[in-house]
């Protein structure tokens, strides 16, 4: 059963949101984190950084496994979602950096995602979940498909998805096609998830993804299943689903 959390706005469901991560690290100090890029985690991130610098948690014995990357791009790109971590995240905490994890979008699809896979799985799974939700309901870069992915691997982006990452480039035609992604199955055997959407824009697919049909045409609706799954949302992605909870 999923668990919502309605923020008054997007700095509380930051707050929110770090609060949760905050408590797994403080119980678990070499807890496996699965973290993700896109705007949603920014101030969650920004949150953990300054909950670190009160010296409220450490991250010295993390680890973290990121969601995706872009296929092509090297980590020294700063359009690349290691740059993003790094920049906001990864550079301002103690984490040591060895052991943090995205997958390297410029080796071989399926050497990488093999490999990928297995580092996971040599850290025994992910213990806590950091998830966005794509406008289609894209969880990770998994796109809506007819079956849920299982492991990592190489998958083609959607027109929406392009559309929407484009912002961040400087022209759409700059925008990577194809990403490496965790699988949906990797996703569900994290422990703990917690999924974070703000604004407006998100309000359709929210309800669509949390009171719709579980089917792999909206992947984050698998979360449905998952045993302790928290989707924190403001008060406008919430709109649409306020009367259901
Ligand atoms: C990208 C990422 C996803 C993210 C999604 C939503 O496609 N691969 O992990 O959840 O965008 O991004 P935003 O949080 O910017 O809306």
């Amino acid at each position: 059963m999923i668990k919502f959390i309605v923020a008054k706005n997007y700095d509380e469901l930051s707050k929110k949101a770090a609060g949760i991560i905050k408590s797994v690290v403080v119980l678990n100090n070499d807890a496996v984190l699965g973290l993700a890029t896109g705007s949603s985690p920014i101030g969650t991130y920004k949150e953990l950084i300054n909950a670190y610098k009160n010296n409220e948690v450490s991250f010295k014995n993390c680890i973290s496994v990121n969601l995706d990357e872009y296929k092509g791009l090297d980590g020294e790109n700063d359009q690349s979602y290691r740059y993003f971590m790094n920049d906001n995240l990864f550079n301002h905490i103690d984490i040591d950096k060895n052991n943090t994890f995205v997958p390297n979008g410029l080796n071989d699809a399926t050497e990488e995602c093999k490999a990928y896979d297995n580092l996971i799985d040599s850290f025994g799974g992910v213990d806590l979940q950091l998830l966005g939700l794509g406008l289609n309901g894209h969880i990770g870069f998994n796109e809506p498909a007819d079956s849920f992915s299982m492991g990592t691997q190489e998958v083609a982006l959607t027109e929406s998805t392009i559309e929407a990452n484009k912002r961040f480039f400087e022209k759409v035609e700059d925008v990577p096609k194809f990403a490496y992604t965790m699988g949906i199955g990797t996703i569900m055997t994290a422990k703990k998830v917690v999924l974070i959407a703000s604004g407006a824009a998100k309000s359709s697919i929210v309800k669509q993804a949390f009171f719709g049909a579980v089917t792999p045409n909206v992947p984050a609706s698998i979360l449905q299943m998952h045993p302790d799954t928290t989707v924190i949302l403001d008060e406008e992605s919430a709109t649409e689903i306020l009367e259901l909870i």
